[in-house]
């Protein structure tokens, strides 16, 4: 094997497109793309490398989709989270949240704490969702942090003030043929290997991950070196 993947991040996107395809409300493909969530996770759960994979669920551009979408949305996301809660006990996968949830519902930022706070034992995998997520907010949030503490601005104190402890992305995937990062974890993703494939979300499979891990595996990484 070469390279290990540890991180993985994921932009899901085509869930529109899939159902609109079928005739369907672009609500169904958001249902199907939830349904996907829990398969690529418990698939990420087994992978003895994977011990992070960070979904891209909600960006701080979404508000712009009609209400009834983004009411939708979140209701979806406190259903997820409601009934993922035995899943995440069961393979051992903590939950965790970056972003600015500081605009949801009270009742959505209980569930998200809740869900945070059953899980943070949970040492299999990690499965990040980010919600009202941009990576530029992130990096601003994240710098006046350390000015408010008086810390040095440099690469290292940025990284460690960013919504999650960790920095690196190994391998980034955006479904549906769009070829953008879309304001998506803009600093962990400097040297990340990047994937785009044609799947629309809610068709992509545990199956096709494996493929395109496989090719990162096999991939050169050289960090800017030779
Ligand atoms: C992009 O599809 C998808 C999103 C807006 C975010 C991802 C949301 C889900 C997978 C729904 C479930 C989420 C949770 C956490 C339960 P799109 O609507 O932009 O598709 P389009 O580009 O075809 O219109």
């Amino acid at each position: 094997m070469g390279n290990k993947l540890e991180h993985l991040a994921l932009i899901m996107d085509g869930n529109g497109r899939w159902a609109e395809q079928r005739g369907l409300k672009r609500t169904k493909g958001h249902e199907a793309g939830a349904e996907v969530i829990r398969d690529i996770t418990t698939y990420c759960a087994k992978q003895p490398t994977i011990k992070s994979v960070t979904h891209y669920a909600f960006s701080t551009e979404n508000w712009k989709r009609p209400k009834y979408e983004v009411d939708f949305l979140m209701k979806l996301l406190n259903n997820y989270l409601k009934s993922e809660i035995v899943t995440y006990q069961k393979e051992n996968i903590r939950f965790l949240a970056i972003g600015d949830t500081s605009g949801f519902s009270k009742g959505l930022r209980d569930r998200i704490n809740e869900t945070e706070e059953k899980t943070k034992n949970n040492t299999n995998l990690t499965q990040i969702l980010a919600l009202n997520y941009g990576g530029r907010d992130e990096i601003v949030r994240s710098i006046n942090r350390l000015i408010d503490k008086g810390i040095k601005i440099t690469e290292e104190s940025i990284s460690s003030a960013l919504d999650t402890p960790y920095s690196d992305i190994d391998l980034l995937i955006r479904t549906s043929g769009e070829k953008r990062l879309s304001n998506y974890l803009l600093w962990q993703l400097s040297y990340s290997e990047l994937t785009f494939t044609e799947t629309l979300w809610p068709d992509f499979t545990p199956d096709e991950l494996e493929t395109i891990i496989r090719d990162f595996e096999n991939r050169k990484r050289r960090f800017g070196g030779i």
